[in-house]
């Protein structure tokens, strides 16, 4: 027979792991350790409730760890670098899914004796738990589908999309009512209110499709952050549903470290959080669609072409050089060529520095992982807002497979679905050179004018193809 107090001291522990997790995932040199915390505190959360003694459907348990354990484990060894967004939608639509059955079924069966007040917030704490889990669900499915390209990145943008999902919000709350009442003052468990609760989930449901469907290609970094934030407040409200503290702390530091990623990812691409919760909601980039000059897979245009010598000649002539990566260098997993490169080039006693904007490639932190991967040092790496004003100072940038985010566009097409998001002015350099294979458009399917500058290069090939010869031909 364990102690009272096992139980709530282990769960202690773990939410402190969990804390000292979080804090060691906020810089690279830390994160290892970061993720050591959080396993070790999820090993002990488990194992602490395995000791319960409510607990005793053994094998039931093992046989949804050890399935669950070998999908994710098949899953997480396959998956490329940059399907890891697709990934974290699918793993968010779990979580959702995973709340709406618990609600449903703690509903069924409370598993303790609840009168009057009680019974009411436990109720209430049932809808809450159903709606947001049904809307992480269906809408992280939705983002899943966009991230891997089975549903077009354009916004749909139904008419009257506003009154539409307010009408839903209505409802969800309206049905809550007779939802409560059903179970009857005496507070009598059973299937009473069970059709109000399966109606709001449908609603919700369709809510969170329509959410998502409803934001551009251009939001969607930001649309994977919030509906992280949504499965940290869907496992929250199952905390509270099923009295358990640790999923109510876990929740709430998932919810909240999300809502923060989201906050900072929108001030970084100048949108509101609002504008991204309720799908573009008033402003260009919600109500105009994505407008390429070509076809909307390819950019129309005569391009510069330079070839493999006249490339080494503008290196070897440069002074300073800065790097752009973009989703291209991790596609091509240019990263350890592009370390090459750079070593080289440093030696020469060339200036480099790589500029990093917050939404390149397809995660938060994608090209600062590559690059850390490859061994390139961290100081020579800035941020957008460090290196914006050295461009008209730099002798030569290398765009190496970016797009969007060094897009004029941004800045001078007021109609353009990424107007206003903040970009690498790459084009103030003396000279720009962009690594790419085609007339390929970038994720938001938006045209991009700076590869039709005069002082701007096209280097066509795949990205570690190219680099692999430059370095060759240095
Ligand atoms: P993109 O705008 O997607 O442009 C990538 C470019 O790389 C394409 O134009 C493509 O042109 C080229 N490319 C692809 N494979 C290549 C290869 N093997 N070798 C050389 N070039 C290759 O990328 P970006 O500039 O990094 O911008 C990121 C975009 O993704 C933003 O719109 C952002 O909002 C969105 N997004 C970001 C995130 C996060 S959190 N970072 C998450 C989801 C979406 P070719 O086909 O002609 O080669």
């Amino acid at each position: 027979m364990l102690s009272p107090s096992f139980l709530p001291m282990a769960y202690l522990a773990a939410a402190v792991l969990f804390v000292l997790s979080l804090g060691g995932l906020s810089t690279q040199e830390s994160a290892r350790r970061g993720n050591f915390y959080g396993i070790l505190g999820m090993l002990l959360a488990v194992g602490a409730t395995l000791l319960h003694d409510r607990v005793d459907s053994f094998g039931v348990i093992a046989a949804c760890v050890i399935g669950g354990g070998a999908v994710g484990a098949v899953m997480a060894a396959r998956v490329a670098m940059t399907s890891m967004p697709q990934l974290t939608a699918a793993l968010h639509s779990f979580v959702g899914l995973a709340a709406v059955l618990v609600g449903l079924s703690s509903y069924l069966n409370p598993g303790k004796e609840l009168e009057g007040a009680e019974h009411v917030i436990h109720d209430i704490e049932i809808y809450i738990d159903v709606i947001i889990g049904a809307i992480t669900f269906t809408g992280s499915v939705i983002a899943w589908a966009k991230l891997d390209g089975r549903l077009s990145g354009k916004p749909l943008l139904l008419p009257g999309r506003h009154f539409i999902n307010l009408l839903m919000v209505g409802s969800i709350i309206g049905i809550c009512v007779p939802f409560v009442m059903a179970s009857g003052p005496e507070g009598v468990v059973g299937l009473a209110g069970f059709h109000w609760l399966l109606i709001t989930s449908v609603i919700a449901s369709i809510l969170g499709i329509h959410l998502v469907m409803a934001i551009g290609g251009a939001d969607m970094p930001v649309v994977v952050s919030l509906l992280n934030s949504y499965s940290g407040w869907t496992a929250a409200a199952a905390g509270f549903m099923l009295s358990n503290d640790l999923l109510i702390v876990t929740g709430a530091l998932v919810g909240s470290s999300g809502a923060i990623l989201s906050m900072i990812m929108c001030r970084a691409m100048n949108r509101s959080i609002w504008n991204v919760v309720f799908g573009g909601f008033g402003t260009a980039g919600g109500s105009a669609p994505a407008k390429p000059a070509g076809d909307g897979k390819e950019e129309a245009g005569t391009f510069t072409e330079v070839d493999g010598e006249a490339l080494a000649d503008l290196v070897r002539d440069a002074r300073s050089i800065v790097i752009v990566p973009g989703y291209g260098m991790a596609a091509a997993q240019a990263q350890r060529a592009v370390d090459t490169f750079t070593r080289k080039v440093r030696d020469m006693g060339t200036d480099v520095r790589f500029a990093i904007h917050p939404v390149a490639g397809r995660l938060p932190g994608h090209m600062n992982v590559l690059l850390a991967e490859a061994g390139v040092p961290y100081d020579i790496v800035l941020e957008m807002d460090e290196i914006n004003d050295d461009f008209p100072r730099t002798d030569l940038v290398l765009v190496i497979g970016a797009n969007d985010i060094v897009n004029p566009s941004a800045q001078t097409d007021p109609h353009s679905p990424i107007a206003g998001m903040p970009v690498l002015e790459a084009w103030n350099a003396r000279t720009t050179v962009v690594f790419k294979r085609g007339r390929g458009v970038g994720y938001a399917g938006v045209a991009n004018p700076l590869f039709f500058l005069d002082n701007t290069r096209m280097h066509f090939g795949d990205a570690r193809a190219s680099m692999e010869s430059l370095c060759d031909a240095l």
